[in-house]
């Protein structure tokens, strides 16, 4: 289905994804790991083409997706709708809106100017918000919302894309507890009913663990570990994470102690 054969992304000197090679074969939830720099936002998004590929290959049911150019490229990235950390949503604009967005690369400039959407795509939107809990917020603006609540908005937006990949680049970091584990679990029954495949960034151990059928490790760029979780080990993680024997697997990205002691802080806060 999908197959990455050495992905590599170059800034300058700084390789930031190394020969990253892998092959999913059916749909799947899959998370990836690793600590801050280690190339995991870098990957997402040349599999999304908001960045080029410096190397490598990216194939999708056959089809070269790192060719595709114009309308094959739009076609390509509402394929793999991507959500993020920070949501990205549009604050002042009503709930329903910013999920009709979602749908906006195949309308008309016309019907995007006057901001006219068909009433099948508006019932569609609420049918989303409400498997995601959330219609009832459908006229409110974003920006009135909870975290949970606006990446629970950023989800629905994708959705209305119909994706085959979902693409979620540490789509809990900015949420406390209760919230990340509202979305984790959105994301989860996503792919467990509708077949979509997911592939999120993750900042804790135990979260990847916890929701994902596969995990794969990266450090400085390399894909270094790519397995279930049970074969995550914590003397595997310590690796990924280049820590030192005061680990722990609850620990995030955050705290991960440098073992030089350089970095007290791996991952700067939201
Ligand atoms: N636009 C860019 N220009 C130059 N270098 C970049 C750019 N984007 C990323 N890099 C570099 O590529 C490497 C990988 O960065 P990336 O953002 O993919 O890491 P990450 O694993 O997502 O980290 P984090 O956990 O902090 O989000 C880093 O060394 C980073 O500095
Ligand atoms: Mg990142």
């Amino acid at each position: 289905m999908l197959v990455l054969e050495s992905l590599t992304k170059r800034f300058g000197a700084n390789l930031a994804v190394d020969r990253a090679t892998f092959k999913l074969d059916r749909p799947i939830m899959l998370g990836i790991i690793g600590r801050s720099g280690a190339g995991k936002s870098t990957l997402l998004r040349m599999m999304n083409r908001l960045t080029d590929a410096s190397d490598g290959s990216l194939m999708f049911g056959g089809r070269d997706v790192l060719s595709l150019k114009g309308a094959e490229k739009r076609a390509w990235q509402s394929q793999c709708a991507m959500i993020f950390q920070q949501f990205n949503l549009v604050p002042r604009m009503d709930v329903v809106s910013n999920v009709l967005h979602g749908t906006l690369n195949r309308r008309s400039t016309f019907a995007t100017l006057f901001n006219l959407f068909p009433s099948d795509d508006i019932h569609r939107a609420i049918d989303i918000l409400d498997r995601l809990g959330i219609a009832q917020h459908a006229p409110k603006r974003a920006e009135a919302l909870s975290g949970g609540q606006q990446q629970r908005v950023a989800i629905a937006r994708a959705l209305m894309q119909d994706p085959k990949i979902i693409l979620a680049d540490e789509p809990i970091a900015s949420l406390d507890p209760m919230n990340a584990q509202v979305v984790m679990e959105a994301l989860r029954r996503i792919h467990e009913e509708d077949g979509r495949t997911v592939i999120a960034n993750l900042h804790t151990l135990d979260t990847a663990r916890r929701y994902c059928d596969r995990v794969i490790g990266m450090r400085d760029g390399r894909i270094v570990f790519d397995g279930t979780p049970a074969q995550l080990t914590t003397g595997v993680a310590r690796d990924i994470y280049g820590a030192d024997e005061t680990f722990s697997e609850e620990a995030t990205s955050t705290e991960i102690r440098d073992p030089q002691g350089a970095a007290g802080r791996m991952h700067a806060p939201a």
